[in-house]
């Protein structure tokens, strides 16, 4: 009896400490944050411990757990009809509302967030976004299922969401789903912001297309690998739900590098004191230029650790434009349509979004930087019971009312 009951206080001590994570106090919600945290580092943990036992990649784990939980069918509304369906030989499910007679609507291309590695447009959270935007902007949307990580690694994540957005905005199909061609936007959160940024990029300067997006929506994109010490990384290092080394994991998985890469990339030097990078690119993401004082607090560029070795030269994907859309030159970026980026404090990867806003206004740009003081890295999608939030319900609605005044 005894036995039994000191077992289940060593239990219950031990699921709390696995639990709990220490959180800033200002953060919106706390202990829901805590508990989606908790559940997902436990699939990683048994993604991990399948890969180490042989079973399969942890990734193909987490995806298998994802689409059984949570990848849904497509279903109808009265308000909107929803089709599983492809642009560009890439699958995608689409939004379009009902009725309206020929009059010509926005359209909206949307990348899904998950490290490259994980995550569906077909996910209930995605789907139920995206019937969101097209109920409430009368807008067709297209959530893209580009190829993931690690059976496809970049280039392949990229070249799909090209070849989803040529297609989108060719004259046969803006005409299929009757949209507007003059007001059709790209959009993504995380790595799908990523996504969205980069292929915004290469459509604003290939003059070879006449229809262009006329705005990118970024939520909390994810931008450069070069500089995982800078003050955001810095100072939520240890947040949920996107810890610093889980996101460098995912950027060697994308960049098809060896994983045992981890430490090095982790330990390499800011890149503002890489001496292996010319000083040109080093500019692009100078955040002791680019970021408010507010943003840079106290921290410091990180310095030479010794035996930190050169990663830059075995992954070259780390400086590659359409891996790291922040690393582009000005002129590539002023030809970029008018910009929202929404950021988050207690995410990594704020000051990824607070550079690449700064850099598209310098650049001559539109651009509305959204900055929420209590939120973190991927709110605005985890909308859904249990892990409804207060920022994640204030930043969809005010990221549907962006939408609504500007495409
Ligand atoms: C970064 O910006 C600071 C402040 O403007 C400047 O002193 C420094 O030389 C810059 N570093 C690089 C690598 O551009």
């Amino acid at each position: 009896m005894r036995l039994r009951w000191s077992g289940g206080v060593l239990l219950s001590v031990a699921a709390a400490y696995y639990v709990y994570t220490p959180l800033p106090s200002t953060v919106s919600e706390p202990w829901k944050l805590i508990l989606l945290d908790a559940l997902f580092r436990s699939f990683i943990h048994a993604g991990d411990a399948a890969q180490a036992l042989g079973v399969c990649h942890s990734v193909h784990m987490l995806n298998s757990v994802v689409s059984r939980l949570e990848v849904i069918e497509p279903w109808s509304s009265p308000t909107v009809s929803v089709t599983d369906s492809a642009l560009g030989g890439v699958p995608a499910r689409v939004f379009q509302p009902v009725g309206g007679g020929a009059k010509l609507r926005r359209g909206v291309l949307y990348f899904h967030g998950g490290g490259w590695a994980l995550g569906s447009g077909r996910m209930r959270s995605y789907d139920l976004l995206c019937r969101r935007m097209a109920e409430e902007l009368d807008t067709v949307v297209v959530s893209v299922d580009y190829r993931l990580a690690p059976d496809a690694v970049f280039p392949d994540q990229y070249h799909d969401a090209l070849a989803a957005s040529r297609a989108f905005l060719s004259p046969e199909v803006l005409q299929r789903y009757g949209v507007n061609p003059a007001r059709v936007g790209v959009s993504g959160d995380s790595s799908g912001g990523n996504l969205a940024a980069a292929v915004a990029q290469r459509i604003s300067a290939d003059d070879s297309m006449s229809v262009k997006f006329s705005i990118q929506a970024l939520i909390y994109p994810v931008l450069q690998a070069l500089d995982l010490n800078t003050p955001s990384y810095q100072q939520n290092h240890n947040v949920p739900i996107l810890h610093r080394h889980l996101m460098a994991r995912f950027w060697l998985i994308y960049l098809g590098a060896d994983p045992s890469l981890l430490p090095h990339l982790l330990s390499s030097p800011s890149s503002l004191l890489h001496p292996s990078i010319p000083p040109s690119i080093r500019s692009h993401l100078n955040w002791t230029s680019l970021l408010a004082a507010k943003h840079q607090k106290h921290y410091r560029p990180v310095g030479m650790e010794t035996g930190s070795r050169e990663v830059t030269g075995i992954v070259p994907g780390l400086v590659d434009v359409r891996a790291a859309p922040l690393l582009a030159e000005q002129g590539i970026l002023g030809r970029t349509p008018r910009a929202y980026v929404m950021t988050c404090e207690f995410d990594v990867l704020r000051d990824d979004g607070l550079m690449y806003a700064r850099r598209l206004q310098d650049a001559g740009v539109t651009v509305t930087s959204v900055h929420y003081d209590d939120g973190f890295h991927g709110c605005m999608v985890f909308s859904f019971w249990p892990f409804w939030s207060s920022v994640g319900q204030r930043s969809l609605d005010n990221y549907i009312q962006w939408l609504d005044h500007n495409l």
